[in-house]
């Protein structure tokens, strides 16, 4: 009720606005283009780091680079000064293409959207858990609940039961798919902002189960592994990429939603490396219009990924620092000093014969910043020596001038 309430406020909004103007605005979805892009260019930024690092590589990879880059773009609400254009460049944000507020509009303008998708089941969402002691500005807290549609709760993140809340709520958001989160919580958390994304879509060809039988895959050169290969022999989509020397596989589901696979050629001999060094968001834009129907013969893996990966280095390689160290400037947020302790993901991944299961989780851990205080005696002061015992006093002065 609350979404279709702010939803209706936007268009009443933007009819006020259209009819004052002489030319009127073009309402702020024709811009949401402009997002999507962003979006996707962070998608491949965040994956060719990610394989980069030794500890994934040669791993399994899989993420929610929408999930990510929303929680971030949150953040930057409550965010100030470098710590700010760090977050939005880290993004991908380009001032000259949109504004902050438009970008902030522009994900509400896409959540709304994916809300009203209903041939697959999509959920994308946020959730805002601020400590019992922290007090956030309410500006913040509409903010939030405004464009990122977030769910906001008060905790006491000393007590166990918040672990247990949080995990609670992203499993029944996630349908079960991300049964824990977060393993532990720091008790100095202040603030604790996760958002989530949750997909069931059906193949338009479904697989026939009788047909999956075990097969094997390789993992390189040397080494295979036995796996459940689903198969079928149908009409359907198909691109080769010439630049990429890449097949690729288009498996809709309903409503437009669409699984691309993409493989280098074996006659090129490509591996995978090549690959995802050389593509882009671009190659996803092309690939949507340039896919074919003919008539294939497709053996696909049945899959069941589940990664957790935490984000700070890849973060920081972003060159999104500042937010993780004394220099985190979150005056937007509240007037403590805070600093952001850790960045998590995880997602899981499901295919099989009747189509395909994702969910992920975004978690960001802000905690008050234990800054060295500064305490400077150069000016007059008092001086006690106490007992600690009893409080007695045993010395007592003043220093006002100790160059004497
Ligand atoms: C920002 O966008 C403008 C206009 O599209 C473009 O010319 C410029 O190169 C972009 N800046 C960055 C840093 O990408
Ligand atoms: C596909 O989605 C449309 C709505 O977008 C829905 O009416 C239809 O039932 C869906 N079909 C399947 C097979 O789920
Ligand atoms: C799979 O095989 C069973 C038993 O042979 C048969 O009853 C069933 O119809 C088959 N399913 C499909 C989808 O072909
Ligand atoms: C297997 O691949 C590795 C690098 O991935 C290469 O060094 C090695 O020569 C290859 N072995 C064969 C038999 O092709």
């Amino acid at each position: 009720m609350e979404r279709n309430i702010i939803y209706l406020w936007f268009c009443a909004f933007a009819l006020v606005h259209g009819n004052q103007e002489t030319s009127p605005q073009p309402p702020i979805s024709d811009k949401l283009p402009s997002l999507i892009k962003m979006n996707n260019d962070f998608a491949f930024d965040l994956y060719k780091r990610l394989v980069e690092m030794p500890e994934y590589r040669s791993k399994n990879i899989f993420f929610s680079p929408l999930s990510i880059s929303m929680a971030l773009s949150e953040l930057s609400l409550g965010a100030g000064g470098e710590t700010k254009e760090q977050l939005l460049s880290g993004i991908g944000y380009n001032r000259s293409v949109f504004s902050t507020e438009e970008m902030h509009q522009m994900f509400h303008s896409l959540l709304e959207e994916i809300d009203q998708r209903t041939g697959v089941d999509i959920d994308v969402g946020t959730a805002l858990y601020a400590s019992d002691k922290s007090k956030p500005h309410p500006k913040f807290l509409e903010n939030m609940k405004e464009f990122y549609h977030s769910d906001g709760f008060t905790v006491d993140f000393k007590a166990a039961e918040t672990l247990d809340k949080i995990n609670e709520y992203v499993k029944e958001k996630t349908h079960g798919k991300i049964d824990r989160a977060v393993d532990s919580l720091d008790p100095n958390t202040l603030m604790f902002l996760l958002t989530y994304i949750y997909f069931k879509g059906k193949w338009d060809m479904p697989f026939n189960p009788n047909k999956t039988s075990e097969d094997i895959f390789h993992v390189d050169n040397e080494t295979t592994v036995p796996v459940q290969m689903m198969h079928q022999t149908e009409l359907l989509k198909v691109y080769y990429d010439a630049e990429l020397s890449t097949k690729v596989l288009c498996l809709d589901y309903n409503d437009s939603f669409s699984m691309f696979l993409a493989i280098p050629d074996e006659k090129k001999d490509l591996t995978i490396n090549d690959l995802e060094k050389a593509i882009s968001r671009q190659h996803i834009e092309k690939w949507r219009g340039s896919v074919w129907k003919r008539k294939l013969d497709v053996y696909v893996p049945k899959l069941s990924l589940k990664t957790d990966y935490t984000l700070n280095d890849i973060l920081k390689g972003m060159g999104i620092t500042d937010m993780f160290s004394h220099k985190a400037d979150f005056s937007g947020i509240a007037e403590e000093n805070f600093y952001v302790s850790k960045v998590l993901h995880k997602a899981t991944l499901d295919v099989d014969e009747e189509g395909t299961t994702a969910a992920a989780v975004t978690t960001i851990e802000i905690k008050v910043a234990l800054l060295p205080m500064l305490f400077r005696f150069d000016r007059p002061f008092m001086i006690f020596i106490t007992d600690q015992k009893n409080d007695h006093i045993l010395f007592l002065g003043k220093v006002v001038n100790p160059a004497v």
